[in-house]
């Protein structure tokens, strides 16, 4: 375990902003990061995951530890499931193709989700029609104040639409450092109705499909619509979905009768901010390197130099237009350092 400093953060997040770390240190095993916990003493800590939904817009002058725990465990398993411990720091998508190729059933439609295992539960990843609540067990995470381990199951974590308790009331004070999944071995519940799975697995003609084959229609709408990161500096959709009350819903139908919209309840309407930021003429557009991404408008794009700054200017030059265009007040999804 190294301590570095002035440490270019450039590469471990997927805007690609060029923002440096007064102190960082990558740490391999539970006994590293509490040594790191305890040599931070009274800096600021900050930590750092696969960095894909975070927008940096300046140095970070903090003790920075970038979580990098490995390891894939079954921890047991019957006929018809089994449930796997991952550690936080593996990523994503390899994790959801490990479980595909063991035939694992649950996570096939996170295929291609950016970021780590450890990051996913603090906003309940989800895509088509699945969120990550609805295989998760349990996390394992570390006190920062005292050290201590302890388990959080799945309803002290508090899951809500792109929100949990690590967002919330254990914000900063936990680590985690590893999460379970209960997964099927047989009888796979898939879920193909949302969104154009359906239609990719007709134009293929598969009509009983694999956890395989969604994952790879997942993969392939995905891939269609969604920058790689590796290509184009993004950090996924960069708003949530605005959610809005009944009178304020039907304000909106009035003057867009066109838009989309998903009841959430008979009380609240969901409306695709893609659709909003599209509409208030943001959708391909480009301000230097910062930019709106030409296929999917809810996610904004670094084409090399864009600063963090500048990349939020954009933010909240688009939150401002869709207010006074559309009324709706539309608030960013990533964590802005
Ligand atoms: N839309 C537009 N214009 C756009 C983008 C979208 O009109 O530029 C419309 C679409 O036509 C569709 C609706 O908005 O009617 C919804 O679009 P889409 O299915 O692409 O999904 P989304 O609501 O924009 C959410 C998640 C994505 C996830 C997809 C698929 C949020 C904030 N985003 O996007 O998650 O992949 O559904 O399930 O909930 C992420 O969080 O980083 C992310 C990529």
């Amino acid at each position: 375990m190294r301590v570095e400093e002035n440490k270019s953060l450039k590469n471990y997040n997927t805007f690609g902003i060029d923002c440096t770390a007064r102190y960082f240190v990558s740490v391999e095993s539970i006994e590293e990061l509490k040594q790191a916990l305890s040599e931070k003493n009274s800096k600021e800590l900050f930590i750092l995951g696969g960095g894909s939904n975070m927008l940096l817009t300046g140095d970070l002058d903090a003790f920075v530890i970038h979580i990098n725990l490995k390891g894939i465990e079954i921890l047991k398993e019957t006929e018809t499931e089994v449930f796997v411990k991952a550690m936080a720091g593996e990523n994503w998508h390899a994790f959801v193709q490990y479980c595909i190729a063991s035939d694992f059933g649950g996570l096939e439609n996170l295929s291609l989700i950016p970021g780590n295992v450890g990051t996913a539960p603090i906003q309940n990843i989800g895509a088509y029609g699945v969120e990550l609540k609805d295989t998760f067990v349990s996390s394992n995470a570390i006190e920062v104040e005292t050290l201590k381990e302890r388990e959080f199951t799945k309803d002290e974590c508090a899951f809500e639409y792109r929100n949990s308790i690590f967002k919330n009331e254990a914000k900063g004070k936990y680590i985690i450092t590893s999460v379970t999944f209960r997964l099927t071995k047989k009888n796979h519940k898939t879920s193909v109705s949302y969104g154009d799975i359906q239609k990719v697995l007709n134009d293929k003609k598969i009509e009983t499909p694999t956890i395989k084959d969604i994952s790879e229609a997942v993969i392939a709408i995905r891939q269609s619509k969604l920058p790689d990161p590796k290509i184009l500096g993004n950090s996924g959709s960069f708003f949530k979905n605005p959610v809005v009350d009944a009178e304020t819903f039907q304000e909106f139908r009035r003057n867009f009768p066109e838009a989309p919209f998903y009841e959430v309840s008979p009380t609240e309407f969901k409306i695709p901010a893609g659709w909003l930021i599209e509409k208030a003429g943001f959708k391909g557009q480009r301000f230097g390197d910062a930019g709106v991404h030409k296929n999917q408008a809810l996610v904004l794009v670094n084409y090399g130099k864009a600063s963090g700054k500048q990349l939020w200017e954009l933010a909240m030059e688009i939150q401002k237009k869709v207010k006074e265009m559309t009324g709706i007040f539309i608030e960013p999804e990533v964590n802005v350092f």
